[in-house]
């Protein structure tokens, strides 16, 4: 196991930064089992791979101590930088205070400011309040030290919030945010709670909300995040972010001192990177708001709208139901567009009509798990040839009961009878992101086929589907009509369409 391990490790630093992220998490829940192998990859000579094992121990540190133990040991000897500060990060999330000393001591010894920072944003994290005076004294200087120290010492002071103050939710313009190209399946959830929404700009839709709209708002699955619009203007610099917070700050009656998070998705990310710094400094300085970019209450955005801005809002506490942790196997789909296709294959019936969904290859079950989410009469079969991706799609499902069935096997076999369910909703792999040797115009011919034969008449299939040239000759042939697609979702990059057909009868 150690070296099928320690070479995962080396294949997934190679990886470019997402896919590495969801890598590392994946390593993760071996590590504990691999502590022996991480302390042997700590030392490795490139950095690429040490610094994802530092990572690997990080998410390991949480319910390991050991783990947090080998990173206290590899601070001193670790030359490299992001390493050195992802170690201080790990030890400040840890939420123990007995890792105080431990960090005090390392700031003595750290050279590097940009580390100093790190060290010091940990203990401000374990609400250090003990601070020797030779760097209290240096809380009014400027960069990356005494901004960290100016947060330090104000974590210190801050109540406890355990957790997050409680903000309402005020009336007014909301932005939701969903995939670009998927806002018609955002619009079929909001046409079916009666709620109205206009397509503002590509992925984000505008609504509306006197009071009866606020409630369902934190129940869409198919967007991914709401925001309350507090203004806009033309453009997007201290003057009209701190104008934004002060009117938040109005619409709370005052919240005092909020932790905020502040982000500018709708700008470049160069300038993002010089204007960010510098705005977040003016809301403290005027408002009295601390900067805590891992744990806030508000999350403050820049968006784009069309020509101007919209500057936009989102408490951490208001009620969440979307996006909840999942296992992933990899090239998954958003939870959000998940919940679109589900909404598609049953639009136009009933809520609450009892049917049965397949999903043909299923992964770790993100499409069954939003459909049964949604329509609460539905019973579930997966179906997938990989092994792992059926253990993560039954974890995953395992809360919804009997209703949801998933079985190791082959969508060109299908073991199900004929005419044995309403809606098959696939996510047919494309051999693009996975880069699958088994995806062929044969391997779609037949999954097209067994389609046909399992779904009844009158049923439907929603496919998400990146060759649509591939799909089209296969499902035509088959005996499928797939009309125009009903959208194309701009998933990171990639094109998929989203197509929906019908079951013809006998
Ligand atoms: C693109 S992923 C989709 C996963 C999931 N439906 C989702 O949307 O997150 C494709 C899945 O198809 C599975 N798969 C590939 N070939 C298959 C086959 N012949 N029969 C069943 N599943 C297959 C893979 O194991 C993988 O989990």
């Amino acid at each position: 196991m150690g070296s099928n391990f320690a070479q995962a490790v080396r294949a997934a630093a190679r990886r470019p930064f997402e896919e590495r992220r969801q890598r590392e998490r994946e390593l993760a829940r071996a590590g504990a089992a691999e502590l022996d192998t991480i302390a042997g990859l700590l030392t490795d000579d490139d950095v690429r791979v040490r610094r994802t094992v530092v990572e690997v121990l990080r998410l390991v540190g949480r319910d390991t101590p050991r783990a947090l133990e080998m990173l206290c040991e590899r601070f001193a000897r670790e030359p490299d930088v992001k390493a050195r500060r992802r170690i201080a990060s790990a030890l400040g999330e840890s939420g123990d205070a007995g890792h105080c000393a431990f960090l005090l001591d390392a700031l003595e010894r750290e050279s590097h400011r940009f580390v100093q920072a790190s060290l010091i944003l940990a203990l401000g994290s374990l609400r250090l309040s003990d601070w020797p005076d030779s760097w209290r004294a240096r809380a009014g200087e400027a960069g990356p030290v005494g901004d960290a120290l100016r947060k330090a010492l104000a974590n210190a002071q801050a109540p406890e919030t355990n957790g997050q103050q409680a903000l309402p939710r005020p009336t007014g313009s909301y932005l939701l945010r969903c995939y670009p190209g998927a806002e018609p399946l955002s619009q079929l959830e909001l046409e079916r709670r009666g709620l109205e929404a206009t397509v503002t700009t590509p992925g984000m839709l505008r609504l509306e909300a006197t009071g009866a709209e606020l409630e369902p708002l934190s129940q869409l699955r198919s967007i991914r995040d709401d925001y309350h619009l507090v203004a806009e203007a033309d453009a997007h610099g201290a003057d009209e972010v701190a104008g934004a917070c002060r009117r938040i700050d109005a619409l709370l009656g005052g919240a005092g001192e909020l932790r905020f998070r502040l982000g500018m998705a709708g700008v470049p990310r160069l300038q993002r990177r010089k204007l960010l710094p510098k705005l977040a400094r003016r809301v403290e300085h005027e408002l009295g708001w601390i900067n805590a970019t891992s744990s806030y209450e508000l999350n403050l955005e820049v968006f784009r709208l069309g020509a101007r801005f919209g500057l936009a809002w989102h408490a951490a506490s208001w009620p969440q139901v979307r996006r909840p942790e999942r296992e992933t196997v990899a090239a998954s789909i958003h939870p959000s567009v998940a919940a679109g296709l589900a909404l598609l294959a049953r639009e136009g019936k009933p809520a609450d009509a009892a049917h049965t969904v397949l999903d043909p290859c299923c992964g770790s079950g993100t499409i069954l798990a939003e459909h049964a989410a949604l329509f609460p009469s539905a019973r579930c079969i997966g179906i997938d040839i990989a092994s792992d991706a059926v253990a993560m799609a039954r974890a995953n499902l395992e809360p919804l009961g009997k209703r949801c069935r998933v079985t190791r096997g082959n969508m060109r076999r299908l073991p199900l009878d004929d005419a044995s369910v309403d809606v098959a909703i696939a996510n047919l792999p494309f051999g693009i992101r996975t880069r699958s040797e088994a995806v062929s115009p044969a391997l779609y011919a037949d999954a097209a086929r067994e389609l046909h034969r399992v779904v009844s008449p009158g049923g439907t299939v929603v496919t998400y589907i990146a060759n649509l040239r591939m799909f089209r000759n296969a499902f035509e042939r088959a005996g499928w009509k797939p009309g125009t697609p009903t959208c194309a979702v701009d998933a990171g990059g990639l094109t998929v369409h989203v197509v929906r057909m019908q079951r013809g009868y006998p």
